[in-house]
């Protein structure tokens, strides 16, 4: 690829183009400042790569997404949650040999310290499951203070494991303390997406087996959101990790992240968005008309990616899942109805068109979440979980990079000129 010329005033400064695996380029600007002075502005980065990444390749024109090269429509189909989350760590997708020994290793840590439940105890009942998850993985570094170096990949990988196997239990012993039901152990005769499902919906009282078709939807819905690039919660790993923060703190801070409704909160928003226009009776074309109105601050949750210029390729999987979910468990959720005539409206409507808005992963996501029998508060650490073996993957990547250096982006500063202090009686 050619290199850039940048003329400014008098100067001229030769910056190298890098070039992706599928062609995609990007200009190195290292030099800009040094040389000419200047810095690049660019709010919400949108055309600002942090660094060259090899987890997940999106692109977002054609609507494709791929792990490690295998496309999202391949794994979805034929792999496990785990060994997705073993391919996005390693590099490779694993033999039986090395899926067995890995399965087995995040077995082993399953269970969490008794003395967890006072943090779960310590909260409202009504507190946001996010802000609990967010809180417990933070708790779990003060557990393990000998692993948490990142430069140790001994101890970044036990981490990520305990990170991996402890979560569902987490999350789940959480919401039986909301409904104030006992806990429930996890059970490792099962697979990862059964055994939470079962400390979530199991009560001591009955005999529970989870449903194969729910376990597989789980499983789906996790790979699906297991990385993405540089997105918003990932890119908080990352920034906090290259302070040197540990893996706990790092993913913690990707959680917050991902709890905003213009991100992960999305799939809590467009269910609640979903049930308030089927309770009011809101046609979608209103829905759309004040989707289009800025005057409105009213958004179609669930609509539009900073990548995506055309179908988010997880919402298609999850549109077409959603239907066979709901007939196995014989539901008829007049939500997936509506939610499919307003996709229909909004992808006819040129506002729409004009700006590439399509329906991405949260759109679909919290229909099939609903009929699983997750509250609505919970789908956003549902995303999370599916998410944590991308936001481990990109810390590692990060930390593993000799050339990383700490995240510190300039500004340029518009504020007041320099000025002299005023003596308060003068004021
Ligand atoms: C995720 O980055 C990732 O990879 C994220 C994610 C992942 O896997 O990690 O894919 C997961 O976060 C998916 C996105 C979930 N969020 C939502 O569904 C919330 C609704 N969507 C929007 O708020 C918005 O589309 C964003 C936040 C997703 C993207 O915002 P951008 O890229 O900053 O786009 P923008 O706000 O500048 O919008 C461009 C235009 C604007 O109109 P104009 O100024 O051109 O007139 O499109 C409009 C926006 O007003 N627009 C919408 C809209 N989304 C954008 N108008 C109505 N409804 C919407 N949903």
């Amino acid at each position: 690829m050619p290199d850039a010329v940048l003329r400014y005033g008098d100067k001229e400064l030769t910056l190298p183009v890098h070039t992706g695996t599928h062609g995609d380029a990007a200009i190195d600007i290292s030099k800009l400042r040094a040389e000419l002075g200047l810095v690049t502005l660019d709010s919400g980065l949108g055309n600002t790569a942090e660094g060259e990444g090899s987890i997940s390749f999106i692109d977002g024109e054609a609507g494709l997404l791929s792990y490690r090269g295998y496309p999202i429509e391949q794994l979805a189909e034929h792999a496990s949650f785990l060994e997705v989350a073993y391919l996005l760590q390693y590099g490779e997708l694993p033999t039986p040999t090395e899926l067995e020994a890995y399965e087995e290793s995040v077995r082993r840590h399953t269970l969490i310290r008794e003395d967890m439940k006072h943090l779960f105890e310590a909260f409202p009942h009504n507190a946001h499951p996010m802000q609990i998850l967010a809180s417990a993985v933070s708790a779990l570094a003060t557990y393990y203070p000998d692993a948490l170096n990142p430069l140790d990949e001994e101890a970044v990988d036990i981490s990520a494991r305990r990170l991996i196997a402890k979560t569902p239990t987490m999350v789940a012993w959480s919401y039986k303390y909301r409904v104030s039901q006992p806990y429930i152990y996890p059970d490792n005769t099962h697979d990862y997406a059964s055994n939470f499902l079962k400390m979530m919906f199991s009560v001591p009282a009955e005999e529970y087996t989870p449903d194969p078709v729910v376990a597989k939807a789980l499983n789906l819905l996790l790979v699906l959101h297991a990385d993405h690039g540089q997105n918003c919660s990932s890119s908080a790993v990352r920034l906090v990790g290259s302070s040197h923060s540990n893996i706990f703190s790092s993913v913690a801070a990707g959680i917050h992240a991902l709890a905003g409704p213009l991100h992960g909160g999305a799939n809590q928003a467009v269910l609640e968005m979903l049930e308030d226009l089927h309770q009011n009776g809101t046609s979608v074309e209103t829905a759309v008309k004040r989707a289009k109105d800025k005057n409105d601050p009213f958004r179609l949750m669930g609509f539009g990616h900073r990548v995506y210029k055309n179908f988010d390729p997880r919402a298609r999987i999850l549109k077409k899942q959603a239907d066979e979910v709901l007939d196995a468990l014989g539901i008829d959720d007049p939500l997936l109805d509506l939610a499919r005539e307003l996709e229909e409206v909004a992808l006819n409507d040129d506002y729409f068109v004009e700006r590439k808005l399509y329906p991405n992963v949260d759109f679909y996501s919290g229909i099939i979440y609903r009929a699983i029998g997750f509250p609505a508060d919970m789908f956003t650490v549902l995303f999370a979980i599916g998410r944590l073996p991308g936001w481990i993957s990109q810390f590692r990547e990060l930390l593993a990079d000799p050339a990383t250096r700490i995240f510190r982006p300039r500004q340029l500063y518009v504020g007041p000129a320099t000025r002299d202090y005023v003596p308060l009686d003068q004021r």
